[in-house]
């Protein structure tokens, strides 16, 4: 998707030295070429599957909807995220509603949406089931069942290790799932786990199936017939330029191993999976202005776009690639910092890159999981526009934030 022309950077067929003027900066840019490659190269790989889009990396509307009309279904982890997955588009039938701590009012609201539940402990079964009963509904829920794998990735974005906020314990799941069949309003059709994020390895996948393979049948033997069996997001992209594992090669990992397990089962689950940042991450990318290079200590290059905008960097160490927009080069070592008044508040740490001077227009690269949905409105600054390129067409898809934003919400009582 992006490509240089004359020494520009382009994305699909529009210069980025063009958006930046056009719209304005910073602005986050998608490619809707390649995010439709991606969602393509899943359903290849996977065309007996189930592809639930983890709604929680990106949830724009019209990226979504790109998305949801290529027949995909929806992870959603709130009832706002419920609420936009419905609007763009997802069925009903193919959204999972995940969460370890769902409130009364977001249950109610999923099973007004006669969506399937991921459940986290007994306590919320409990009250699915009571809330399900008093609008004489019974709804389809899965276990969210933690298999203890190390995963490989960032602390912070592991979700399958022992010590992990997320999911039943292996051990109890036999217990949560008689609870389950004893219980009038809820129906035990599937499981599902979620190992962690940013993963660049297929071995923990396989590995977490075969942990779990004994619980299948144990579960069948007390009586659970499973429609699907959720393996869960966290294939990784290729932030580095290092090379990362594809949708094809995730499913030449996990799909025999699922087969094995499902011959060995009396009911024919369907695999089902969730992924987010390998649908939407390389398919965006963010353009900010500079608006000073400073010498000093070290040489800072110093944008308009800082963790208010992107937080990977700050929160995870997380490495993303730079480009400037009409120059090529290595001339300096350069730290790209954003402008929001806190020393952290770094985007890419000593990068080579072509002299660097005040007005250039930067690409942060691979932006669009977990980007703009993270971002905020910290050090008073609105939140920026995403824009959707289509071959030579641009148009906006998320307008900028204008101050009055800051305020909207915010009342003054009169005593003051
Ligand atoms: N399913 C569940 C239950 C999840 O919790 C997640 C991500 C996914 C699916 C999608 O995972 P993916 O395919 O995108 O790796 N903000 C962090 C990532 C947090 C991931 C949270 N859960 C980051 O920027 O790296």
């Amino acid at each position: 998707m992006l490509s240089r022309r004359n020494g520009i950077l382009f994305i699909e067929d529009v210069s980025t030295i063009y958006l930046a003027q056009r719209f304005g900066t910073p602005i986050y840019v998608t490619s809707k070429r390649q995010l439709e490659k991606n969602v393509l190269a899943y359903k290849d790989a996977f065309p007996n599957s189930e592809i639930l889009y983890a709604v929680k990396a990106n949830n724009n509307l019209a990226i979504m909807k790109i998305i949801s009309k290529q027949g995909f279904g929806a992870d959603v982890f709130s009832a706002g995220e419920l609420y936009m997955a419905l609007l763009a588009g997802f069925s009903r039938d193919k959204i999972l509603f995940n969460g370890n701590s769902k409130s009364e009012e977001e249950i109610e609201m999923g099973i007004l949406a006669k969506v399937k539940f991921s459940v986290d402990s007994t306590d919320e079964l409990r009250t699915i089931n009571e809330i399900a009963g008093n609008f004489g509904e019974e709804i389809e829920i899965a276990f969210r069942v933690n298999p203890e794998i190390d995963p490989k990735t960032h602390p912070k974005i592991a979700t399958g290790l022992r010590e992990s906020k997320f999911g039943i314990p292996m051990e109890d799941a036999v217990r949560a799932y008689e609870l389950a069949l004893s219980l009038e309003n809820v129906k035990p059709v599937g499981l599902h786990f979620h190992i962690g994020s940013q993963i660049l390895e297929t071995s923990p996948f396989v590995e977490a199936m075969e942990k779990l393979e004994k619980l299948f049948f144990e579960l069948e033997k007390i009586g659970v017939k499973f429609d699907f069996i959720d393996i869960g997001g966290g294939l990784g992209i290729d932030y580095e330029g290092k090379g990362a594992p594809t949708p094809r090669d995730l499913a030449n990992a996990v799909i025999p191993v699922f087969e094995k397990i499902k011959s060995n089962l009396s009911s024919k689950p369907k695999l089902w999976l969730e992924p987010g940042r390998s649908i939407v991450g390389n398919s965006t990318i963010l353009l900010t202005r500079v608006n000073a290079v400073k010498k000093g200590y070290k040489n800072f290059v110093a944008v308009d776009a800082g963790f208010n905008i992107l937080i990977r960097p700050v929160m995870y160490g997380a490495y993303h690639r730079v480009l400037v927009a009409d120059k090529e080069g290595e001339d300096e070592i350069y730290t790209i910092v954003g402008p929001i008044c806190e020393s952290g508040d770094i985007i890419a740490k000593d990068r080579k890159l072509p002299k660097t001077e005040k007005g250039d227009i930067i690409a942060i690269l691979d932006t669009g999981a977990y980007g703009f949905v993270m971002s905020s409105q910290y050090n008073g600054r609105p939140r920026c526009a995403e824009i959707l390129v289509n071959g030579e067409k641009a148009v906006v898809i998320r307008e900028k934030e204008s101050f009055g934003d800051l305020i909207a919400k915010q009342r003054i009582p009169e005593w003051i």
